[in-house]
């Protein structure tokens, strides 16, 4: 039997209603369940944040049913981001796959593990476009463009939620995308600072993947700390109304970020609680998540006739409609701790799958004298302070995750007889400050050394914004030192984000970017190192040569002076290169691709596609990602030098070719006027096809798009 939502509201006293609103979680309360239960017999709480265990959530949801008067179910909220007990790359790494199939996978599983736990509601993907390696929640994004993180947000949507969002299945979760609006446009990387950001960019560089979202079904938006031109993101109605709700046409749930409401009284902005609460709810947020602020004053603002019922009734029918799409007014308890228990049995093949992303997700920079992939005729040592360090690799957002279940290079690589896991040197190193004898000569007498460095997960995620993101001192002496003795040097990064690494560059022979990888590093790692698997990733955020190049991104505006060697006046530093270490969109194979071949053909007007021949003309299978990038000049507004609007990842046999279509239409050349407005500009467009952002020049097709009124 459906339920009849408005005849629920109609019976519902002004407490009742006001409940549904206040979403309760983690620390407000000190997590103690006594109190937790009280506020669900009292009615006072809607849903609950971060309780990610089956039994106490079936406890409470058994109170609400059977304790209460109209019996409406609790939904219950977890920051379910990659993975919930297994454990997948970080999102930032997940994006260097460029595999939407896998990235969407992911989020199945995530979604089937966390729902059996007894969540209901996930807040991510977090879709904040990041710009700024110093931001230390740039791991929790797509990175820096804005296509990659609309295609992986939608990819990641469609796999929390199923593909109909108005009935997520009891092995699926709601899916939330987060934050509204300019979070990683913080001053100077410093996470929850300010934001100025101007229409024109907003609608072009931040709006887009919450569009998507917004057309993919998500059911929640979380509104974002930052103040955004003067105004608390929370609160900013012209955002929050103007554009989200009415231009943008989300009609879903609008979740505040984690007691925020109470901070935009310290941003300055709100004279008191009970201000903050009348520019919330005139803002349409409909949940106020753990600041209380709601259940303390919306009562006396609706008794002094602020806010009206209306209002109340229309975030109440939102909160129920999103428990009706969650099936929870007919199925309220949609897991056990039976259901959760049965579900490890599938946990193997769920680790299997994360290794495979975390295969994909791992970008080759770099590959002298072609060291890697090292063979069984190799003598191999394994040295640095992430070989066997668990909890090294669970960050901020690892859910459930425990370090034990983490795989390690040193555990996977245990059966191969040529690699030896050097686990006490390192050690030693910290202790000494420099290498023994004995150390040395064992370092010495391996073929090819391989030295994992980089920074704990813990080093990013929220909060955790760095001013230096060099390869710290310990590190980069420690490359020395090993170098001192053994040139063939293979450096493994773990990282969060993008790091300095100009000065291990020149000891290291290769180099292998590998984030934070979660449960299957190891495995993952080995089949790479050994060329089992044959690297596919590339880079989705740009590696700055220098800290004082930030932000460095590849699709900026060309300036009117443009770096010119032969000139003086041009937008350049005079100590450093304005290139980055690594672009966008770069990453090695242990293969080599040649586009051997381009054809543009006019399907109609306005329409057009392009086909082009891919060869492996080295001697390992591999995969290759294709990119186009668009460029145009004269148009209404200045565009990038270059924008990605499309991409192929293809596998390729050795000496084989495989042929790939795009498809150009005018949503392809699209953008945005500082009005929100979709706009094509007419004229010349240059279509630049390669494997990364830098050598895409080299494949250039020329289009022109016809003014709408012209006939032929
Ligand atoms: C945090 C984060 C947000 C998260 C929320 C709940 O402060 O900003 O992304 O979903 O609180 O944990």
């Amino acid at each position: 039997m459906s339920i009849n939502l408005n005849q629920l509201i109609s019976e519902m006293t002004l407490d009742e209603k006001i409940g549904q609103l206040n979403q309760v979680g983690t620390s407000i309360y000190g997590g103690k369940a006594e109190n937790y239960e009280t506020l669900v017999r009292q009615g006072k709480v809607g849903s609950f944040l971060s309780i990610k265990n089956i039994e106490q959530a079936n406890k409470l949801q058994k109170i609400a049913l059977e304790e209460t008067r109209l019996a409406i179910p609790l939904i219950f909220a977890e920051d379910v981001v990659h993975g919930f007990d297994t454990i997948f790359p970080i999102p930032l790494a997940e994006s260097c796959s460029w595999n939407t199939t896998l990235v969407k996978k992911s989020a199945e599983i995530a979604a089937l593990e966390a729902a059996r736990a007894g969540i209901h509601w996930t807040f991510a993907p977090m879709l904040d476009v990041s710009r700024d390696p110093r931001w230390g929640r740039i791991a929790e994004s797509f990175g820096e463009d804005t296509y990659l993180n609309t295609i992986f947000g939608k990819a990641k949507i469609q796999g929390f939620q199923g593909e109909n969002s108005q009935k997520i299945a009891d092995d699926h979760l709601a899916a939330c995308a987060k934050h509204f609006i300019g979070y990683s446009a913080c001053e100077a990387g410093k996470d929850y600072n300010t934001t100025d950001i101007s229409d024109y960019k907003l609608a072009n560089v931040y709006l887009p993947p919450f569009s998507e979202a917004i057309k993919t079904g998500v059911l929640s938006v979380m509104s974002a700390f930052n103040s955004l031109n003067g105004i608390p993101a929370s609160l900013n109605k012209k955002m929050l109304y103007d554009v989200l709700r009415q231009k943008m046409k989300f009609s879903g749930i609008l979740v505040s970020d984690w007691n925020a409401l109470a901070e935009t009284i310290i941003h300055g902005y709100t004279v008191d609680e009970e201000d903050a609460v009348e520019k919330a709810i005139n803002a349409t947020m409909d949940i106020d998540m753990s600041s209380l602020l709601y259940s303390q004053y919306l009562k006396t603002l609706i008794q002094k006739g602020k806010v009206s019922i209306t209002q109340l009734d229309q975030a109440i029918y939102k909160i129920l409609s999103l428990k009706k799409a969650l099936g929870l007014f007919d199925q309220p308890y949609r897991s056990s701790p039976d259901k959760y228990k049965q579900l490890m049995n599938q946990y193997p093949k769920h680790r299997k799958i994360a290794q495979e992303i975390a295969e994909e997700s791992i970008v080759l920079l770099k590959n002298t004298n072609n060291i890697l992939p090292v063979t069984q005729n190799d003598k191999v040592g394994i040295v640095g302070p992430y070989i066997s360090n668990k909890s090294a690799f669970l960050d901020t957002w690892a859910c459930n995750g425990k370090a034990d279940d983490i795989m390690t290079l040193a555990e996977a690589s245990a059966y191969h007889s040529n690699i030896h896991i050097l686990d006490q040197v390192y050690a030693k190193y910290i202790q000494n400050q420099s290498l023994d004898e004995a150390d040395k000569n064992e370092i010495k007498s391996m073929d090819k050394v391989i030295i994992v460095i980089g920074e704990e997960a813990t080093e990013s995620g929220e909060a955790k914004s760095k001013a230096n993101i060099s390869v710290n001192q310990t590190q980069v002496q420690f490359i020395k030192q090993i170098a001192n003795v053994n040139k063939q040097i293979i450096t493994i990064l773990h990282n969060g984000r993008p790091l300095i690494i100009n000065e291990i560059l020149p000891f290291s022979t290769a180099i292998i970017e590998a984030w934070h990888l979660g449960s299957a590093t190891g495995n993952a790692l080995l089949n790479i190192i050994t060329g089992k698997t044959n690297p596919s990733g590339k880079l989705t955020c740009t590696i700055p040569k220098h800290i004082g190049q930030i932000p460095i991104y590849y699709n900026h505006f060309n300036t009117g002076r443009p770096f010119d060697p032969n000139k003086f006046n041009t937008s350049k530093y005079i100590d450093e290169s304005i290139e980055p270490e690594y672009p966008f969109g770069y990453g090695l194979s242990y293969t080599q691709f040649q586009i051997v071949s381009t054809s543009l053909s006019k399907i109609e007007k306005n329409h057009w596609k392009i086909k082009v021949h891919i060869k492996n003309i080295g001697s390992f299978d591999g995969k290759e990602v294709i990119q186009l990038y668009i460029k145009k000049n004269g148009g209404q507004y200045i565009r990038p030098i270059k924008e990605l609007r499309d991409f192929k990842k293809v596998f390729v046999k050795s000496g084989e070719i495989q042929t790939l279509d795009f498809d150009i239409t005018l949503d392809t050349l699209a953008y945005f006027d500082e009005h929100y407005n979709k706009i094509v500009d007419f004229g010349v467009y240059d279509l630049l096809i390669g494997n990364s952002s830098v050598n895409a020049e080299t494949n250039k097709i020329r289009i022109e798009v016809e003014n709408n009124d012209s006939t032929k």
